[in-house]
């Protein structure tokens, strides 16, 4: 899967005036399969902005949405609802996991949303990815039973069910202490590799962002690439 966005702007009305402010200017990114990326910039810089048009849950002001060469900013909302659900894994700062769920309930979530998997493949699947994940001995305990690092893994296994293409990530590790922080890195840079999926990574953290392939600076509506070594 390839995504694109072409000369993508996006400016928000100020309160009280009649100038706008763009936080997005004339953006324009490629994201092959497999391949994965950072991006850093200040607070209000439009990080989040941008993953939320990357990922359809927000609109462009202008420009081109393209996913797999084709402009999908003229799809319908259940369309759009049907791309997010098949084709994108979301993972958020905050776990946002359902608290009368267990945790294989919460994974099993977006495959009782798309009926796309059989009952008993997507079952086998939550159990294969917990284990990886090593949470296959809690699978029944509900999220206030779960410390955040465990939730947030929990999160990553949701994302990963329906086999997305892509995985977009708004500050994955900000609500984790250092070391429960480095090991989601290091499975949300596993899972780049070993499943060829595509990723993009919002963070205020250096050493998350050094490990995805590319890095990128949002500032001042422009995204700059840096130097990654
Ligand atoms: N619905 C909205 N209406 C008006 N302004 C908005 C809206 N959503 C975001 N903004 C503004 O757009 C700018 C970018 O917001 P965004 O949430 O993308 O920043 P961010 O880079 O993710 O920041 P942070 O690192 O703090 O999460 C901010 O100045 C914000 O106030
Ligand atoms: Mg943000």
């Amino acid at each position: 899967m390839i995504i694109g966005l072409e000369k993508v702007s996006k400016s928000y009305e100020k309160p009280g005036s009649l100038k706008k402010r763009e936080v997005l200017n004339e953006i324009s990114l490629k994201v092959d399969s497999g391949e994965s990326l950072s991006v850093i910039g200040p607070s209000g810089s439009g990080k989040s902005t941008l993953l939320n048009i990357l990922g359809t849950l927000d609109m462009p002001t202008s420009g081109m949405v393209k996913l797999n060469d084709k402009n999908i900013l003229n799809y319908s909302e259940s369309q759009l609802a049907e791309i997010r659900n098949q084709h994108i894994g979301f993972i958020f700062q905050m776990h946002h996991l359902l608290p009368q769920l267990t945790l294989l309930e919460n994974v099993l979530l977006p495959t009782i949303a798309s009926n796309s998997n059989n009952d008993k493949a997507g079952l086998e699947r939550a159990k294969e990815l917990l284990e990886s994940v090593n949470l296959h001995d809690k699978i029944k305990q509900y999220p206030s039973q779960l410390s955040g690092g465990e939730c947030q893994r929990a999160t990553v296994v949701r994302a990963l069910i329906n086999q997305p293409g892509l995985i977009l990530a708004d500050e994955p590790t900000g609500s984790l202490d250092e070391d429960s922080a480095e090991q989601l890195g290091e499975l949300l840079s596993k899972i780049n590799k070993e499943q060829n999926v595509a990723m993009i990574v919002v963070t205020h953290s250096m050493e998350l962002a050094k490990k995805m392939n590319k890095m990128y600076k949002l500032n001042h509506g422009k995204l700059v690439g840096m130097n990654n070594n």
